[in-house]
């Protein structure tokens, strides 16, 4: 068994664009810039906004952060949204979602440029994904895909079992692992909470990818022998061992289920460190088009 490790692929790719970045300041050119735009005081916003600066820092992108107070208008942040849709200097913008209750959360991802929405989440950019264009791919589905890739896993002609459909993480994992290309032509299953017997359906998977939510969840009575399995899942659950107070856990039993698999993401150090390396990744791909 090969526990799949994404904080060393995650380093390679900062180390990666590190490189690129270098050589362009190197021939005077300008660097890619990535604005981050935190509405209020959420604690885990704070704290992701907080990684993405320092990982953009470290690979010597231009970032900013704008905080803006908890009862900032919907109107008042798509004015802003506006400034950075005409400001060159700035490539990629992150709006941290969740928005306090009167912002529109959709109206907000629309309104962002779709070549500098580094998130993926426009529908312009989800719709090109969807018919298999090149794009700017949501940050923890294509990391998902790029953990494949870089662990050499067969995924053409693989039965894929996505565990979850949320609008992030289950539909575009599906959505990049079925497309007729490199790196991808598998055949995707999605499963969800309305599955009348989950398990029946999950033992199908060659490559198992599990963003549901639920400590734990996926137990190794639910797979199959030398399966893949990448855990999107982070959840808090309490341990009274730790100084927090709290650990962190994925959505699959990695005790047990680490056991039957042939390749495994850890919780924590595996999709997550990712995320944050695919935000950069797509921050100079939004520069490189621009
Ligand atoms: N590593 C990262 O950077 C990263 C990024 C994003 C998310 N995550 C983590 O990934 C996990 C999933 O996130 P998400 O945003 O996709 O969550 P979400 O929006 O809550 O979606 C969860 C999905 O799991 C399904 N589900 C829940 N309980 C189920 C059950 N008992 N049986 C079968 N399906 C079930 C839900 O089905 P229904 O649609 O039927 O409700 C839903 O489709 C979370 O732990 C989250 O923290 C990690």
């Amino acid at each position: 068994m090969t526990i799949i490790d994404g904080k060393k692929v995650a380093a390679d790719i900062r180390a990666e664009l590190k490189v690129t970045v270098d050589k362009l300041k190197a021939d005077g050119k300008s660097v890619p810039g990535l604005v981050a735009i935190l509405v209020g005081e959420d604690p885990a916003s704070k704290v992701y906004v907080g990684m993405k600066q320092k990982a953009c820092d470290e690979v010597g992108l231009y970032s900013k952060l704008d905080r803006l107070s908890a009862d900032t208008t919907e109107a008042e942040l798509l004015q802003l949204i506006n400034q950075y849709n005409n400001d060159d200097k700035i490539n990629g913008i992150l709006v941290q979602l969740p928005l306090p209750k009167q912002i529109n959360e959709d109206a907000i991802i629309e309104a962002i440029l779709p070549s500098k929405d580094v998130d993926g989440f426009h529908p312009i950019n989800v719709g090109n994904m969807m018919i298999g264009k090149e794009t700017l791919y949501p940050c923890t589905p294509h990391g998902v895909v790029e953990l494949l890739k870089r662990y050499n896993i067969e995924t053409k002609g693989q039965h894929v079992v996505v565990v979850g459909r949320s609008n992030i993480v289950g539909k575009p994992v599906a959505n990049m692992l079925v497309q007729k290309k490199e790196g991808a032509n598998a055949i995707v299953t999605i499963v969800h909470s309305a599955a009348k017997d989950l398990a029946s359906l999950t033992k199908q998977a060659d490559i198992l990818i599990a963003a549901i939510g639920v400590p734990e969840f996926i137990k190794a009575d639910m797979v199959k022998d030398s399966v893949v399995i990448i855990d999107v899942g982070v959840n808090r659950v309490e341990d009274s061992s730790k100084k927090s107070g709290y650990k962190l856990v994925g959505d699959v039993d990695f005790a047990s289920v680490s056991e039957k698999s042939s390749f495994i993401t850890p919780v924590p150090g595996g999709v997550g460190p990712m995320t944050i390396a695919m935000l950069l990744q797509n921050t100079y791909l939004a520069y490189s088009k621009s």
